[in-house]
């Protein structure tokens, strides 16, 4: 399944558009509002696996989300999700 993104970048008024199944995502803020949102949707859409990162990892409840602890302030933490995310 291809999922549309809308954009509103500067000069750009066109759908763009991304391939969700079998896709690996990460959601920051996934443990509530928007991002937990977010995590399921892309779940129901086919991907393969989505990480759902939030400052309490246990606060990510949503099924099917593999919690990561992620604070988006921190720079440090960051880069290293990818690899130090569970299989
Ligand atoms: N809701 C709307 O209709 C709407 C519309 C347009 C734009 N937005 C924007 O979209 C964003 C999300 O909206 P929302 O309604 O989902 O807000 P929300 O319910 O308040 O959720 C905010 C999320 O961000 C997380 N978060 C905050 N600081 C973080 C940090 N340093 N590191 C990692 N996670 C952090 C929160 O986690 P904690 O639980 O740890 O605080 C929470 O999961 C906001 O920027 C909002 O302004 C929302």
């Amino acid at each position: 399944m291809i999922g549309k993104l809308t954009t509103n970048r500067p000069g750009e008024t066109g759908v763009e558009t991304m391939r969700i199944q079998g896709a690996t995502a990460l959601v920051s803020g996934a443990n509530r509002g928007l991002g937990q949102v977010m995590a399921r949707i892309l779940l129901q859409r086919g991907a393969q696996r989505v990480y759902g990162g939030a400052r309490d990892p246990g606060s990510v409840v949503e099924p099917g989300v593999t919690p990561v602890r992620l604070d988006i302030s921190d720079p440090v933490q960051w880069p290293r999700q990818p690899r130090r995310a569970p299989t």
